[in-house]
């Protein structure tokens, strides 16, 4: 398949299973970080009451800075991997101290904040601030092996370098990165729901973010 019918049926079938979710009805970059650090690891369904808790509790990421680390771990609770809700607050103190509380607006910036590895924060830059950065993860894997690997999912698996050069290529058309991306992972999950999930990564070359 072109690159160009690929991007067109991709945006198609992402707004047939487009899902809604909290942080994607916000601009608000701190509540789009926030989410995305919650993200990592946990499922959708299991994040939704927790972001809800903390944008209600922590308005703003002043509020979530000049909060104690007992108050931040507390309302993290349950949620797993605590050392996330730890660097969460760090990164919120530092974002107040050193940007004036404005979310930075590159990979770079941001991966020098404590939690925040190279997925989380090409997504911080995809959703907040609509940068067409390139990245990949579970769903979008699923997407592009269902389209141009399908021949080699129980074979050799799919080098993530691979997939990264196709989207790539996708970004560089005509696409709004924002809607492209949100596309790309409510297409993944319906196929990973209908189809199975194929998206199992082999020889990853994306930086690890396990906390
Ligand atoms: N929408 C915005 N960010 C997302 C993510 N990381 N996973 C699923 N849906 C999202």
């Amino acid at each position: 398949m072109g690159i160009t019918a690929f991007r067109d049926l991709v945006l198609s079938e992402g707004s047939k299973h487009y899902r809604k979710m909290p942080w994607r009805e916000t601009a608000n970059p701190y509540r789009i970080l926030l989410s995305e650090v919650m993200l990592q690891q946990t499922q959708v369904d299991r994040v939704v009451s927790y972001y809800n808790a903390f944008t209600r509790t922590f308005p703003s990421i002043n509020n979530l800075a000049n909060a104690s680390l007992t108050q931040v771990l507390s309302l993290w609770s349950g949620l797993g991997y605590n050392r996330r809700g730890k660097w969460l607050h760090e990164s919120a103190q530092k974002i107040v101290r050193e940007f004036s509380g404005e979310i930075p607006h590159s990979i770079n910036t941001l991966t020098e904040l404590p939690g925040i590895g190279y997925n989380t924060a090409a997504a911080i830059c995809v959703y907040a601030f609509n940068k067409p950065e390139v990245f990949v993860e579970t769903n979008i894997r699923t997407v592009y092996i269902h389209y141009f690997f399908k021949n080699r999912v129980n074979e050799s698996g799919v080098h993530d370098k691979e997939i990264l050069a196709l989207q790539t290529e996708v970004l560089a058309q005509n696409v709004n990165p924002r809607i492209w991306y949100l596309s790309l992972m409510d297409y993944g999950a319906f196929l990973k729901k209908t189809i199975g999930n194929i998206s199992q990564k082999k020889h990853s070359l994306s930086q690890a973010e396990h906390v």
